[in-house]
């Protein structure tokens, strides 16, 4: 009898009870109706009568113990104290890291843009989003009623065809050149606006690297080199370049980018269109206009201008099919994408 007694008090002084579940087990296993003290009151009840009292006194010791542990336990738990953390817990292990940011892609690769063009010694610069007529288009070459204004459609606002969202960041070089003396280097990454409807290859807000250089004797073959060297940093020395005689206003002679495609390797594919080429961006020798309507002595002074789509070069770098997923914040998206 008294090794029973003994082994019961031992499985309950065994039994943690840490939560609401182990409370209830604790019950029926020790208090219950067939729990382990009505077993022992059974047998209580065969014992001799002279033994009866000395037995007597323990089992109700124990049973008001073992109901001492389940009320104490019971208004713990209720008043929300963590039962959880016992002695057992080692609060010397490191924690496990919280995962649950990401840097977004279109961040990841702006700023790779930027270390390799900071390397070749271009410097930031940025301007204001909402522009005036001069510095996003008339500075920039583009005539009034010109239809070159049309390559690019434009939000006006307030009704004051003066203020305009910005549709490139070139606003942002006519604004170093008439505040500063050359020579520049300068990259003006930015967020710039078109009224194009949204789908999967436009969207009406997107993000630009746009380059100016200006010094002496700058030629294209300055240009072509600084952008051979960001393409093979970006995407690898494999990489082709390839110059498509196009128009701007701002540069002559302009040129568009190609680099031979990334998925198929120049041998035709859907994302190139079976061409084998696809477009990054556009380039060009700057207009001696351009530079006048800055008051740079032209003769003096020549230079190159390009410019680049970041949702254009991140789509490119990672596969990415649709651009609205750039703005979705689907995390299943965003998680993806580990630098650094
Ligand atoms: N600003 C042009 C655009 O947004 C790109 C460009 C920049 C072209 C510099 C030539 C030179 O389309």
């Amino acid at each position: 009898m008294l090794d029973l007694i003994n082994s019961i008090r031992q499985s309950s002084d065994e039994f943690h009870i840490k939560n609401a579940d182990d409370l209830d087990k604790y019950r029926i296993q020790f208090l219950g109706r067939n729990g382990l003290m009505n077993d022992l009151f059974e047998k209580f009840k065969a014992v001799e009568p002279a033994d009866k009292k000395q037995y007597g006194n323990v089992i109700n010791q124990l049973k008001n113990d073992l109901q001492a542990k389940f009320d104490s336990s019971k208004v713990e738990l209720e008043s929300g104290k963590d039962q959880s953390i016992s002695e057992e817990w080692d609060f010397t292990l490191p924690v496990i890291p919280d995962l649950t940011g990401s840097r977004h892609p279109l961040t990841i690769v702006r700023e790779r843009m930027i270390e390799i063009f900071e390397r070749m010694g271009f410097n930031l610069s940025e301007g204001p989003e909402i522009e005036d007529d001069w510095h996003n288009f008339s500075a920039l070459n583009f005539p009034l009623n010109h239809p070159a204004r049309e390559m690019q459609d434009t939000f006006f606002i307030e009704k004051n065809p003066d203020v305009v969202l910005r549709t490139h960041t070139s606003s942002v070089q006519i604004r170093v050149m008439e505040n500063a003396k050359p020579p520049f280097r300068t990259i003006s990454p930015g967020r710039v606006y078109r009224n194009e409807a949204i789908s999967a290859r436009a969207h009406c807000m997107f993000h630009q690297v746009e380059g100016l250089y200006v010094d002496k004797n700058v030629s294209f073959a300055d240009l072509k080199q600084t952008l051979f060297h960001f393409v093979s940093e970006m995407f690898g020395k494999e990489i082709k370049v390839r110059f498509r005689p196009s128009f701007f206003p701002f540069t002559e002679p302009s040129a568009e980018i190609d680099i031979s495609c990334l998925i198929c390797k120049g041998s035709g594919c859907n994302v190139c269109k079976q061409s084998g080429w696809v477009e990054i961006g556009g380039a060009g020798m700057l207009d001696p206009d351009v530079l006048k309507n800055c008051k740079i002595d032209s003769e003096e002074y020549s230079g190159f201008a390009f410019g680049m789509g970041i949702e254009r070069m991140t789509m490119l770098k990672y596969q990415v099919r649709d651009l609205r997923l750039y703005t979705e914040n689907d995390i299943r998206f965003l998680k993806q994408f580990k630098s650094n």
